[in-house]
């Protein structure tokens, strides 16, 4: 059995929102969610291999997954020790009732914010799961000093919701002629900016070592990109060796900050659904 500290599961394509540069590549308007069927079979197949201290429900938007809740008690019954965490946009978290996540415990939710002038919308869905206890206790988890990527965290026992602000995005293709080709660039170089380095992402029953990867190989407009996932016949001890290390693969990404961009400038964020 592999241990693993943090595994995406990436449960919908699609997204309410189109960021550009987007890691899992949702601005290219992609659309529908993993069939639950196919979740729950990627879960099996893996179980008896790997265990995640966290495994983080992951898209495009988790929340548009109708049977989103159905995965998370499919997952905690095959890991009773996991951590779930629920990576947000947070705009349709108004949908659902407040109460519902305290029964994942142990349970987080970060609420990525994408807008600054949307930000009072994300606080008041966060504020709405917040006002069902009374025993919160609020920290500050970094200072914000770089300017772009602070946190305000919530916790009370066996929970913790925190607002994330990623105000830079690196970009993780190039495009020429139309389509979206590699970078070319240094390994080590484009992973030491990486915005997402240490994190794998299980991707229709097979692991990754990134969500760019996953999710640029299946587009249709992509040219020059060689990697082999893994499955569950692959050699599972050298794909954990390598998380959080540079590889081949990573030469795909810029390796100079030149490619990020500024995500809360104007413009660079597309609300196709608030609500
Ligand atoms: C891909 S999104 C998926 C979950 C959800 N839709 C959300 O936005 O939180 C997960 C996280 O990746 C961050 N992200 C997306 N593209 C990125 C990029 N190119 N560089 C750095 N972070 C990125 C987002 O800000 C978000 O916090
Ligand atoms: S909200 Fe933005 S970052 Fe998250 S999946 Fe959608 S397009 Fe990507």
């Amino acid at each position: 059995m592999h241990k693993i500290r943090r595994l995406d599961l990436n449960i919908a394509y699609a997204c309410n929102l189109a960021c550009k540069g987007c890691l899992s590549l949702s601005d290219f308007d992609r659309k529908g969610i993993m069939p639950f069927k196919d979740v729950v079979q990627s879960i099996d197949t893996w179980k008896d291999q790997i265990t995640p201290d966290v495994l983080t429900m992951f898209g495009g938007e988790p929340l548009l997954h109708p049977k989103l809740f159905d995965i998370i008690d499919h997952a905690k019954s095959v890991w009773p020790q996991v951590t779930i965490r629920l990576i947000t946009n947070g705009y349709l978290l108004h949908r659902f009732d407040p109460n519902v996540w305290f029964d994942f415990s142990p349970f987080e939710i970060q609420v990525s914010v994408h807008r600054l002038d949307h930000e009072n919308i994300i606080t008041k869905n966060i504020l709405s799961i917040i006002k069902q206890k009374s025993d919160w206790s609020i920290v500050k988890t970094t200072d914000g000093s770089d300017g772009f990527h602070h946190m305000y965290e919530w916790q009370r026992p066996g929970m913790k919701i925190w607002k994330g602000k990623f105000g830079q995005f690196v970009i993780p293709y190039d495009q020429k002629d139309n389509k979206l080709v590699p970078f070319k660039s240094n390994p080590a170089k484009a992973h030491a900016i990486c915005g997402n380095p240490n994190v794998p992402v299980m991707y229709k029953n097979k692991l990754y070592k990134c969500a760019p990867i996953a999710n640029l190989l299946d587009l249709p407009n992509t040219k020059g990109f060689e990697y082999t996932p893994t499955d569950i016949q692959g050699n599972i001890a050298k794909f954990v060796n390598a998380i959080g290390k540079p590889e081949n693969i990573c030469s795909m990404c810029p390796e100079s900050k030149t490619h990020s961009i500024d995500h809360y400038q104007k413009g660079e964020v597309h609300v196709k659904h608030l609500d």
